[in-house]
């Protein structure tokens, strides 16, 4: 007899759920029919608090300011950030990694997703969560109803800690004004941080993911929801029905935001 690990059982049953739109993403959330469960469309009110105010992306003007003498500082476009970023070596990391993972997606994304840093496989490939994290994340999205090309996928590290340690501040800090820049080109209206390191890092925060998630935060205006780590979902099954439930709270905020 074989026994499934507890990710090849979250994954298939997220590609159940996916693929059926009628079954289920866990075990503990059967209870829950996929359309039904689905947030209803409504029509934003003018308060929504989900809306970026351009007065906020100044603050994000102004956390990149100190930064007017580098190079990727006047880039207009992702391409030419990523041009003007890609050799960096402003850490050790620059030594160790293979490829630099600038992220990907719609560069007019309306939601921008957060992990932490690049493992293995997005080392060797260049792009953000491909490996098996990765793939539950495509699949976390699709049960929401986010195609992977509508997000755009970064992290607060561009560069793979050797042996996929915790990133260091000094790291965070070398890496984090590229990732603001992404954020202000990008000018997504929701951000979704997968894990307590992308979440206490984006926020500046020192909580426990516990306490972040179900938390109304934003990041210069732009509203945060923080979940679980993909990874983490994977070694541990019972916290899917939590991150399913935050999932939703991103649809919602996503189908309130105004037109
Ligand atoms: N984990 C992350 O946080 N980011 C990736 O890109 C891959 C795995």
């Amino acid at each position: 007899m074989t026994t499934k690990s507890p990710e090849t059982d979250l994954a298939t049953e997220l590609e159940r759920f996916v693929k059926e739109q009628s079954s289920r993403f866990g075990d503990v959330i059967s209870y829950v029919p996929a359309k039904k469960s689905m947030p209803e469309k409504t029509t934003p009110s003018v308060k929504s608090t989900t809306s970026v105010p351009s007065v906020e992306l100044d603050l994000l003007a102004d956390k990149l300011k100190v930064h007017n003498k580098e190079p990727w500082f006047k880039a207009k476009t992702l391409e030419a950030l990523e041009a003007a970023i890609h050799d960096c070596q402003k850490c050790s990391l620059g030594a160790t990694r293979i490829k630099f993972v600038f992220g990907v997606g719609d560069p007019h994304a309306k939601v921008m997703i957060i992990g932490e840093a690049p493992g293995a496989d997005e080392d060797a490939s260049g792009e953000p969560f491909v490996g098996r994290a990765g793939q539950l994340l495509n699949k976390m999205l699709a049960a929401v109803e986010f195609k992977r090309e509508e997000v755009f996928i970064a992290n607060i590290l561009k560069s793979r800690p050797p042996n996929n340690r915790d990133p260091k501040p000094e790291e965070v800090a070398a890496c984090e004004p590229y990732l603001w820049k992404q954020i202000s080109l990008i000018q997504p209206k929701l951000i979704l941080c997968l894990g307590r390191i992308a979440g206490t890092n984006l926020l500046k925060l020192n909580e426990s993911l516990g306490k972040m998630r179900n938390q109304d935060y934003n990041f210069c205006g732009i509203p945060v929801v923080v979940t679980y780590h993909p990874a983490a979902l994977m070694r541990n099954p019972d916290w899917k029905h939590g991150a399913w439930e935050d999932l939703k709270r991103l649809r919602k905020m996503y189908e309130e935001l105004p037109a």
